[in-house]
């Protein structure tokens, strides 16, 4: 055994040792070492992977922590999902975004008052208020299921316990950030690599006494539940809980125009070093409750606000290899692997360099110096090549035209775009093992089955022991082989077991997200299932005839064009796909669909648009209709209920062909008064 080759088992020993106690401490609360023992491991690990820089660095010691599945605090639903951001990063996605805010509202040319506040970069929490007094402290969780972590949060002294003020609402929720001062995170003992997940391992602390000792501050920046509503704007909102005593950001203020929210963002970012806190963007949000109302939510985030990050932080490395990954959807992505370089805190040693199209029109070389960039979550980017450091040696990357497994790949033609798409895939399916292992992947995520325990490299590891091939195997799975594997013990199995028991109970709109139809998302899914209603129809489509007469009727459904039918006709004449998800449902019980608001004025009615409203866009009005329980229609059939007809241009042919077919007309004044009424 060489240096080197010790120097890495000692570097696997020490991470195991960590994981063992990890799994001691959090999940058997059954500590074996002092806690003075255990932080020496911990720094010991940190200081060997910065001495040996080859070392694969786990970021910080907070990452193998995380990896233990939470059983820790109990489950509670939130009063209202707590959705994540859409990101802007550029001046250009700034002025998409005010667009769209004024499109959807059809304001034409009016401007609409911004809000913004720095962007903290710390870990969300939300408290809930009864009669002023703080009974709920939840951690995000996934958004729809926070963790209790009120005794925790009581630990920090700023957080109002008892609201003490005039009018304060019989129901308050107050979504705030949690975070380190960079001031205090250079006092306490370097056990993390940077304050975020310091406050992170503090709040998730099982002893509120362990997390007292960080001290953590917080921000309140949002408005959760709340009964009554008492606010009529955020800054109105920021402004009387100030008062009340929360502490709410200093540097937040109005703006108007993509100017004036330009300006703004270059003064922060100037001043965001000298800040006690880090930051990583300012959020803009639509300042008036009301419009924020109007606007709402897509699957994931609010119309009505933007992340505006802060350019990505950048670095300088050599790539020392070019090599390829496949992804769920076949997508040959090439990646660099570049000398490990600290960008913002975390060791990159691998950066994405997109498709072929962009190695060519950058000129990346294997052994060029090239600069690479991170920004917030997304994989790093190899951003530009330093041509005057190039030397003779460098080699150029033949883009491989076969996919990993060996089979053929091919550039996709788009039909909404009218173009060859850049990216390269591999034509198999569940054929393919690189994609197969990807959708294994996609299916236990967050947004589908959901499984809490089953992470990607907890993927990449059954996997690699063929314990699971596809995703029905991963209700059968053999425990008996897993507990022998290192990382497992009886709790973790025993979570393990509970979290897929669980997910057998989904959602059709999960499931029909879960399977991996190409240009099938969320959004997408969720139209899919409210065409579908059950499972029952949904399994229609296995059938090659019936599936073609459902597929004719698919495209009346707004949302889904012809690239979409394509893609589903595509996925379910390959037997393998058919194969693989009957097997996977006879795992499952699969939940109907249901509409949210069955009692709105247009409860279970079909509805089509013609012509544009004065007071709304087609997008407000289609969000509206489905508010009130309706489903709105993209053709026109003997199936629709309703036609609602703006004053602006409709179709004639189609208002014609409604009498025929003896449909209702509404007019936009009937429109608007049904939705006054
Ligand atoms: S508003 C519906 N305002 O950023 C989501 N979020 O990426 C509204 N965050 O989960 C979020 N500072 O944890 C908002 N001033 C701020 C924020 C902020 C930090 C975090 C928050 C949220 C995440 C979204």
């Amino acid at each position: 055994m060489d240096e080197k080759q010790k120097i890495i088992k000692e570097h696997k020993n020490l991470i195991n040792q960590i994981k063992k106690h990890n799994k001691y401490y959090f999940s058997e609360d059954n500590p074996k070492i002092s806690d003075s023992n255990y932080d020496k491991l911990k720094k010991k690990l940190i200081e060997f992977e910065k001495k040996y820089s080859f070392l694969k660095s786990h970021g910080s010691v907070s990452e193998i922590v995380g990896s233990t599945p939470s059983n820790k605090f109990k489950k509670i639903n939130h009063l209202i999902p707590m959705l994540s951001l859409a990101n802007a990063f550029d001046k250009n996605d700034m002025e998409d975004f005010l667009k769209k805010i004024s499109n959807f509202l059809n304001f034409k040319d009016k401007q609409i008052e911004l809000f913004t506040e720095p962007k903290i970069d710390g870990i969300s929490a939300t408290l809930i208020y009864e009669r002023g007094v703080l009974t709920k402290g939840l951690s995000r969780g996934d958004g729809v299921i926070g963790e209790d972590i009120l005794e925790n949060l009581k630990t920090i002294s700023e957080i109002p316990k008892i609201i003490k003020g005039d009018q304060i609402p019989d129901l308050l929720e107050i979504r705030c950030e949690i975070f380190i001062s960079k001031n205090d995170f250079q006092k306490i003992n370097k056990k993390f690599a940077n304050p975020r997940n310091a406050a992170g391992g503090s709040l998730r602390q099982k002893n509120p006494k362990e997390t007292a000792k960080i001290p953590l501050k917080y921000y309140a920046y949002g408005l959760g539940a709340v009964k009554p509503m008492l606010f009529s704007s955020q800054s109105d909102f920021l402004k009387k809980i100030n008062q009340w005593g929360f502490s709410t950001n200093s540097l937040s203020k109005k703006v108007i125009g993509l100017q004036e929210v330009e300006r703004e963002h270059k003064k922060i970012d100037d001043i965001r070093s000298g800040l006690n806190y880090d930051i990583d963007g300012l959020v803009y949000k639509v300042n008036d409750l009301k419009l924020q109302q109007r606007l709402g939510n897509t699957s994931n985030s609010p119309r009505w606000a933007i992340a505006y990050k802060f350019s990505a932080e950048k670095a300088v490395t050599i790539i020392k290899d070019i090599s390829i990954q496949v992804g769920r959807t076949g997508a040959i992505t090439p990646v660099a692997k570049v000398e490990p370089v600290t960008v913002g805190g975390v060791v990159v040693s691998n950066a994405t360099l997109h498709n072929e199209d962009e190695i060519k029109r950058k000129d990346i070389r294997i052994g060029d110096t090239i600069k690479i960039q991170r920004a917030g979550d997304v994989i790093p980017q190899v951003v530009s090549v330093d041509f005057s450091k190039r030397n003779k040696s460098s080699k150029k990357f033949s883009f491989p035209s076969k996919c990993l497994c060996g089979s053929h790949t091919k550039k996709e033609f788009s039909k909404s775009t009218k173009k060859e798409d850049a990216v390269r895939r591999c034509v198999k399916g569940y054929e393919c093992k690189y994609i197969a292992k990807e959708k294994l992947k996609h299916v236990v995520s967050k947004e589908a089955f959901n499984i809490e325990g089953l992470g990607k490299k907890v993927v990449d590891q059954l996997w690699d022991l063929e314990l699971i091939k596809e995703p029905s195997d991963i209700f059968n799975l053999n425990y008996k082989k897993i507990i022998e594997l290192e990382g497992w013990g009886d709790l973790s199995i025993k979570n393990l077991k509970n979290a897929i028991e669980k997910s057998k109970n989904i959602s059709l709109e999960k499931f029909i997200f879960s399977i991996g139809i190409r240009h099938i998302g969320q959004e997408n899914a969720k139209i899919l299932s409210s065409f579908f209603i059950s499972i029952k129809e949904f399994s229609k489509l296995f059938d090659n005839k019936l599936r073609k007469e459902i597929l004719k009727n698919l495209i009346e459904l707004d949302g889904i064009g012809e690239t979409q039918i394509e893609a589903i006709d595509n996925f379910f004449s390959k037997q393998t796909n058919i194969k693989i998800t009957k097997n996977l449902l006879n795992n499952l019980n699969i939940l109907s669909y249901t509409t949210k608001s069955k009692n709105g004025v247009f409860s279970n009615k079909k509805i089509m648009f013609t012509g544009g409203f004065e007071n709304m866009s087609r997008s407000e009005a289609k969000s509206l209709a489905e508010k009130n329980g309706g489903k709105v229609l993209g053709s026109l059939s003997k199936k629709l209920d309703y036609l609602i007809v703006g004053d602006s241009k409709p179709t004639r042919r189609k208002v014609d062909q409604a009498k025929e077919l003896k449909i209702r007309i509404i007019s936009e004044k009937e429109w608007n008064k049904i939705l006054n009424s």
